[in-house]
């Protein structure tokens, strides 16, 4: 769509005669946004369809809470005042997806990427369609060699796929820890200093330093070895301790038992027939 038909179609809009007067029912209320692009077509409608299978739709991120505007006005939805920002410009992408991923924001700012100015979130994520992200999808040879081989990125990769293997065992782990709530929460809260959280290992990827990435690795394999011996010394004193119980038990059984017979053969009377 370009010049003279895509005036026109923004001049119907503005003027509210494209699906103004639909009011079709939404869980969130109304949403003029949703109503009007859903009638028109193109990427304007591929828009709605395709949040409508991402993870933002969900989790209830609407157009509004990324391009601001109002949902309640079919007339003026996008008015000066109603916080509308439309696309945002290529550099400025980090700070609009960045008002919800700050900690991302900040480690995608400070990586070479970041200062490049290019890729960003959404050269890596797409827009509308987002979902859960598959390394291997995004990191390719045809993504990632436009301005430099593919040693880095592949580096990336391995230690990206190292530290959520690792993320998938310290999760095991915590729930081996779960009869030993003491050592579980020294486990949590040593993983949350290291970074370790899945929270931590996002934004540490981020980075795209490859030494950074690395070292997710090494230190949650060095947090597991240490929780492992705990867990077994732990373990090792739980088993010693039950054994000492039926010892104790038996113990005092024999002690009983012996008491009784004790009494039995001193303080019976003479048996009987005899003198
Ligand atoms: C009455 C119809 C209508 C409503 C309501 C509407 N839009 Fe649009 N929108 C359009 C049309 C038509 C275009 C393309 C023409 C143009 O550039 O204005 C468009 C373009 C866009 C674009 C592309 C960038 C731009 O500004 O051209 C975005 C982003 C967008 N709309 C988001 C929204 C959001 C968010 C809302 C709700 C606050 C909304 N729209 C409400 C009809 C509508
Ligand atoms: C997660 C944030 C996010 C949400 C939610 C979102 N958008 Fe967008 N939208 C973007 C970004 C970023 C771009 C610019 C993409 C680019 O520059 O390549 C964009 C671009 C657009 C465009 C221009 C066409 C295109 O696809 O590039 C339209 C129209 C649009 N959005 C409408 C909507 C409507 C309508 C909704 C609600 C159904 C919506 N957007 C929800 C982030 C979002
Ligand atoms: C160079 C590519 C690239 C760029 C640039 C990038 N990401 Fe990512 N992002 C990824 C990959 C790959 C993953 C998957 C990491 C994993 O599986 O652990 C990911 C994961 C994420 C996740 C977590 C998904 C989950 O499973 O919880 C979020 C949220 C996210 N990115 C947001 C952003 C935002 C916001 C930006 C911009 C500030 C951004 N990303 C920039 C490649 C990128
Ligand atoms: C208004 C808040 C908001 C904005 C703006 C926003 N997101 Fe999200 N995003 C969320 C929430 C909430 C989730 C779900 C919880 C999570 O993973 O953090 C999410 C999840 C994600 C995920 C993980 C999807 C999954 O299934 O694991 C990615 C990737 C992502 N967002 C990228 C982006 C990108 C790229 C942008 C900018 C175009 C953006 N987000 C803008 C709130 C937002
Ligand atoms: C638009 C250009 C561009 C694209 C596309 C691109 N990069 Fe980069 N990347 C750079 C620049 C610039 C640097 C910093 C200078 C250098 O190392 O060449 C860099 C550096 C890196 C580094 C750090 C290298 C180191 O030695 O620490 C990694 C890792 C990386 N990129 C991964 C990726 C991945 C993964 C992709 C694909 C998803 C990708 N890059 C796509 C521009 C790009």
């Amino acid at each position: 769509m370009k010049g003279i038909p895509r005036l026109a179609l923004g001049f119907l809009a503005a003027f509210g005669f494209l699906g103004g007067n639909s009011h079709a029912q939404n869980p969130g209320g109304k949403d003029s946004c949703l109503e009007c692009h859903s009638r028109l077509s193109g990427a304007l409608k591929r828009a709605v369809s395709d949040w409508r299978g991402s993870t933002h739709f969900e989790q209830k991120i609407g157009c509004v809470d990324c391009h601001g505007g109002d949902k309640e006005s079919d007339r003026y939805p996008k008015s000066p005042g109603t916080g509308y920002v439309g696309i945002p410009r290529m550099h400025d992408v980090p700070y609009f997806c960045g008002k919800c991923h700050g900690e991302i924001k900040e480690k995608h700012l400070g990586s070479p990427h970041g200062s490049h100015g290019l890729p960003n979130c959404i050269s890596c994520h797409g827009h509308h369609g987002i979902s859960k992200p598959e390394p291997e999808k995004i990191i390719t040879e045809k993504n990632c060699t436009k301005c430099h081989d593919f040693k880095a990125p592949q580096k990336a990769l391995k230690a990206l796929e190292k530290a959520n293997t690792l993320q998938k065992r310290m999760e095991s782990k915590l729930e081996d820890l779960e009869h030993l709530p003491v050592a579980k929460a020294a486990f949590l809260a040593k993983r949350k200093e290291l970074h370790l959280d899945q929270a931590g290992v996002i934004a540490t990827f981020h980075s795209f330093q490859i030494g950074k990435i690395q070292e997710i690795g090494t230190n949650a394999d060095q947090l597991l070895k240490t929780f492992t011996k705990l867990e077994e010394r732990e373990n090792l004193r739980r088993v010693q301790k039950a054994r000492e119980v039926p010892f104790i038990l038996s113990l005092m059984g024999f002690l009983v038992l012996g008491t009784f017979f004790g009494f039995l053969v001193f303080h019976k009377g003479p048996p009987i027939g005899t003198t």
